[in-house]
């Protein structure tokens, strides 16, 4: 059994691949791997190999390998041909060229993600790798471990593949000696300690002679270990696969009547059942699973890989690239996230550019917030550069214009995944591997060696003064007002509506006799902090200016109202930190990007898409949200008025105003 599709790059994505065959129920009798080697590695010739004495090919198809192989007077049948003779026409026209064959055995059903092993071997590595099990990285015994084979391995790991087969070749032509596969083995050893490899095994074989492939050499007597096709039957399957974290990317919404509304997709990951609770995001609604359907009827169960259309009992708002989960093992939520990238387009990577960038069935605007360093993978050593060019394989932290529900790549290949696409050309310019949301420009001091954030909360102080204290002091201006002092710091994403909920509180507050002092970012970049821009050295300079200006409001009695984005949780820490205990209410102006885009009261988010603003919050520079904020105030969801209120509610209750 043997058939063959190619799939180009634009349509294959790390994260879903629709042109793949699905999976079965009986899936774990399945494995995909991948081979990877230089040019004469001998991979087509391997790959012919299995498919010819697993006989897993037509005899028509043989029949024309033998008449080619004859009329060019070769002695042998050239079994690269098989595959070669197949492909050859594809490679001129597309780029990248994942052929997908498949065949079996009776133990087993195996995919073979074909790469060409022309120089752009990365990419096409990173392609057709992103879902197998297993790799062969295939060895020339002649010219022993080089780079090449040091990369494939590289990537290997970097891709999470479990199981990697080093299948040194052509021991024909170097008489099956053993010192030679001994020494092989010792020199990748060596290189595979830097590297976090499960499982590694090495196989000697002759893929032009058939040796170890399907059948047991007898040309290398002192070889004890399984013939490649024996250990591909038998190597432990599924074990990568993510059964735990159900995660439901919605592929389309089939409503064929009133009365049915179900969700169509595959299982990313994990199962689900019927009765289960769930929750949708980005909406964050809850219901539980009605139904869970297949071509086959009601299942009482579904898992990962299974093409599913699941019914809620409850009527709920879906569309497609919405992800359903369980209440209980919730993805991670980000429009910041940190990332090891592949780049795989021959224009090189525009670190001002937007991208399209597809997780699961999700597409959203990314931009490239910080190119952190690449990777020599010959030497593993980072380097710092400006761009990412072909087959570069970089670590950036990436900024979406809508959050991103993601498990880690590490736990979970398909929703820890994605792809970078041209806006332009429509092309996949890069693969991503999610490592988690963004860290902080500090972890990365290993690449960033000048520090943009202080690394402790300090005070700076002028040398040889005094503090001078008032001859009023807060005890008295707090007994005289009828009210404590505080500060009230809303942070939140511009447009979020910190101002206008700060403003509208002000008035209510001096209704109320307050004593109030009102500082905004935007005020103070008019005067006292008009010499600062937008870079995170600015902002933080920002930040401490507008936290010492509200502690001296505070320490006369007002209840300071600061509206910053403020978007690092150090500088709000710092802010916190000069003030006393209980006066200090970070409160979270939550609103969703896509609403502050939407209401872009300054026109600013517009300018900042067209890329005419740098480092514009949201856009290309991140926003941490608070990790613990006194209040949250959800903007997008509730009136200012209400939301006032619930903030004088809270300050009853922590006794800054009067009951
Ligand atoms: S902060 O990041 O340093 O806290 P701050 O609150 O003072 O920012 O100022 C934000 C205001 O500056 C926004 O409301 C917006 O009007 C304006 N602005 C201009 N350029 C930018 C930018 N690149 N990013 C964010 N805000 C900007």
């Amino acid at each position: 059994m043997l058939s063959e599709e190619t799939t180009t790059a634009t349509q294959v994505s790390l994260a879903e691949k629709a042109s793949e065959p699905p999976e079965s129920l009986d899936s774990i009798e399945l494995l995909r791997f991948t081979t990877a080697g230089s040019v004469d590695d001998g991979k087509s010739t391997l790959i012919g190999r299995l498919l010819y004495d697993s006989k897993a090919i037509f005899e028509d198809q043989m029949e024309a390998v033998q008449r080619a192989s004859h009329e060019r007077g070769d002695e042998y049948v050239d079994l690269a041909l098989l595959t070669d003779g197949l492909r050859a026409e594809r490679e001129q026209k597309i780029t990248i060229d994942v052929a997908y064959r498949y065949f079996a055995t009776p133990k087993r059903k195996f995919i073979i993600a074909d790469t060409p092993g022309h120089i752009q071997y990365t990419r096409n590595m990173v392609t057709g790798a992103s879902t197998a099990e297993l790799a062969i990285i295939l060895i020339d015994a002649r010219k022993g471990v080089v780079t090449q084979s040091k990369r494939h391995g590289f990537l290997a790991t970097l891709l999470h593949i479990p199981h990697l087969v080093v299948a040194v070749n052509k021991m024909d032509l170097v008489d099956y000696e053993q010192e030679i596969f001994d020494q092989i083995i010792a020199d990748y050893k060596d290189f595979a300690a830097k590297l976090s490899v499960q499982d590694i095994v090495f196989i000697p074989i002759s893929a032009l002679k058939g040796d170890n492939v399907v059948e047991k050499s007898a040309n290398m007597p002192w070889y004890d270990g399984s013939t490649l096709l024996h250990h591909l039957e038998n190597v432990n399957v599924g074990g990568s696969r993510n059964l735990v974290d159900f995660r439901f990317p919605v592929q389309t919404v089939i409503r064929p009547n009133q009365n049915f509304r179900g969700f169509a997709g595959q299982i990313a990951s994990g199962r689900i059942a019927p009765g289960e609770e769930v929750v949708v995001f980005p909406s964050g609604l809850g219901s539980r699973i009605k139904s869970v359907v297949t071509l086959e009827g009601e299942q009482a169960e579904a898992v990962a890989g299974d093409s599913v259309i699941l019914t809620l009992a409850d009527e709920i708002d879906i569309s497609r690239g919405d992800m359903i989960v369980r209440t209980h093992n919730l993805p991670q939520k980000s429009n910041q996230v940190d990332a090891v990238i592949c780049w795989m387009s021959e224009t090189p990577m525009n670190p001002q550019g937007t991208y399209w960038l597809q997780h699961t069935t999700r597409v959203v605007k990314a931009f490239i917030s910080e190119l952190n360093y690449k990777i020599d993978v010959d030497t593993m050593h980072r380097e710092r550069t400006e761009s990412l060019s072909l087959n570069e394989i970089g670590r950036v932290q990436i900024t979406t214009t809508h959050p991103l529900f993601f498990d880690r790549y590490e736990i979970n290949r398909n929703t820890g995944s994605f792809i970078l696409i041209d806006p332009y050309t429509n092309t996949t310019v890069a693969a991503g591997m999610i490592r988690g949301r963004s860290r902080s420009i500090s972890d990365l001091v290993e690449t960033a060696p000048e520090p943009a954030k202080r690394p402790a909360i300090e005070r700076r102080k002028s040398t040889d003064v005094v503090w001078e204290i008032g001859g009023v002091t807060l005890e008295m201006r707090e007994r005289h007002n009828e009210h404590k002092g505080a500060v009230l710091w809303f942070t939140g994403l511009s447009g979020s509506g910190k101002s206008t909920v700060a403003k509208k509180l002000e008035q209510v507050l001096f209704e109320r006799n307050c004593h109030t002092f009102f500082l905004d970012g935007d005020n103070l970049r008019h005067g006292l902090n008009g010499d600062l821009g937008f870079s995170d050295a600015d902002r933080n300079e920002n930040i401490r200016r507008a936290a010492e200006v509200a502690r001296l409001g505070f320490g006369h009695g007002n209840i300071v109202l600061c509206s910053f984005i403020s978007p690092f949780q150090s500088e709000r820490d710092f802010a916190r930190s000069i003030l006393p205990e209980g006066r200090f209410f970070e409160i979270f102006v939550k609103c969703d990007l896509e609403v502050c885009k939407r209401r872009d009261p300054k026109g600013l988010y517009a300018k900042a898409l067209r890329g005419e603003i740098k480092q514009f919050t949201g856009i290309s520079s991140p926003y941490e949200e608070p990790q613990a904020p006194e209040i949250v105030i959800e903007t997008d969801l509730r009136s200012t008025e209400e939301i006032v209120e619930q903030i004088i509610n809270e300050l009853e209750a922590r006794g800054i105003l009067p009951q």
